[in-house]
């Protein structure tokens, strides 16, 4: 279980925070507790919140006799109830706060949980096992035009008609029901046109299941929702954090802090936005597309 996930920008996201002893602060996306672990070694009382069980059950085991536990609480939720979960703990001037968006390595690499298409396994993608709604379920289920505009938006693929086309005509015959199924439709996309590497291959199956897995687990419309909770919660010259993978996401943020920064909330403490250094990227190739942006509350 120890590959749960690296954390990303974890020195950077500290600096940024500036842990004071005994003051509070949320960790978003739990996770491996990477950056949980950091601020509670710095002397902060942490509020984790994770969607997925596994995250939380893990760091609960991990945390056990570790001295730290009375300084942590953990609740499985979802962020974009992250001012509502607050007040249910009883954590009101928070200090800081951080958002490391996305999916963890264990979720990635659970061929069960079907996030990857390099692993076979139900297509289901769920971050929540509670909820209803599965990648199966929208692969067979949406109507083409949908299914379009998920892979064109989400999935910045440009081969997005051609594979939804090929989705339809696959399911007619069998529901797609597998991360192998669908990798398999993606193929009947591109087979007749011309060589694509099999780096190229990879791409677009890459980005066709980010783009279900973002939907799936309606992403833009939570972080959307959570950044002005967030803000509301800081106390003054608390500072919030967010680490984000996909370019939907960062624009969000950006252009979020953007209009608190104009109506006088706070200012940005990331004029560009700072990403790993080659150090980080040579141990972890994972953090590359990660960008890291911070506002702080006046
Ligand atoms: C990139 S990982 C976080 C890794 C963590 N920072 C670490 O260092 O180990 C993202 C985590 O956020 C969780 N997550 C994603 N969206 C969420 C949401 N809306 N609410 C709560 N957790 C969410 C995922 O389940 C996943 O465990």
């Amino acid at each position: 279980m120890d590959n749960f996930h690296k954390s990303v920008l974890l020195n950077e996201v500290i600096d940024l925070l500036q842990v004071e002893k005994g003051r509070k602060y949320i960790d978003a996306t739990l996770g491996g507790g990477g950056h949980t672990f950091e601020i509670l070694k710095q002397g902060g009382e942490v509020l984790a919140i994770d969607l997925d069980e596994e995250a939380i059950e893990y760091v609960k085991k991990k945390i056990l006799d570790s001295g730290f536990e009375t300084r942590l609480k953990l609740v499985k939720g979802n962020f974009s109830e992250i001012e509502a979960i607050a007040r249910k703990n009883k954590f009101d001037e928070i200090n800081g706060i951080v958002f490391d968006l996305g999916v963890s390595s264990h979720q990635i690499d659970t061929a069960e949980r079907g996030f990857s298409f390099l692993k076979k396994g139900p297509l289901d993608m769920r971050m929540d096992k509670d909820a209803t709604l599965t990648a199966e379920y929208l692969v067979n289920l949406l109507e083409k035009e949908k299914l379009n505009e998920i892979f064109n938006k989400l999935g910045q693929e440009n081969r997005a008609n051609a594979i939804s086309g090929a989705i339809i005509r696959a399911r007619r015959m069998n529901a797609i029901k597998t991360t192998e199924d669908l990798v398999n439709t993606i193929k009947e996309a591109y087979g007749f046109k011309g060589v694509i590497s099999d780096f190229q291959k990879n791409k677009i199956s890459q980005k066709i299941f980010q783009a279900l897995r973002i939907a799936v687990n309606n992403e833009i419309e939570n972080i959307r929702l959570a950044l002005p909770q967030a803000i509301s919660l800081l106390s003054s010259r608390g500072v919030l954090c967010i680490i984000s993978f996909h370019s939907i996401e960062d624009a969000i943020v950006k252009n979020t802090f953007k209009q608190f920064e104009a109506v006088g909330l706070g200012e940005i403490i990331t004029k560009k936005p700072t990403y790993a250094t080659q150090a980080e990227l040579y141990i972890n190739t994972k953090a590359k597309s990660a960008k890291l942006r911070a506002f702080r509350k006046y």
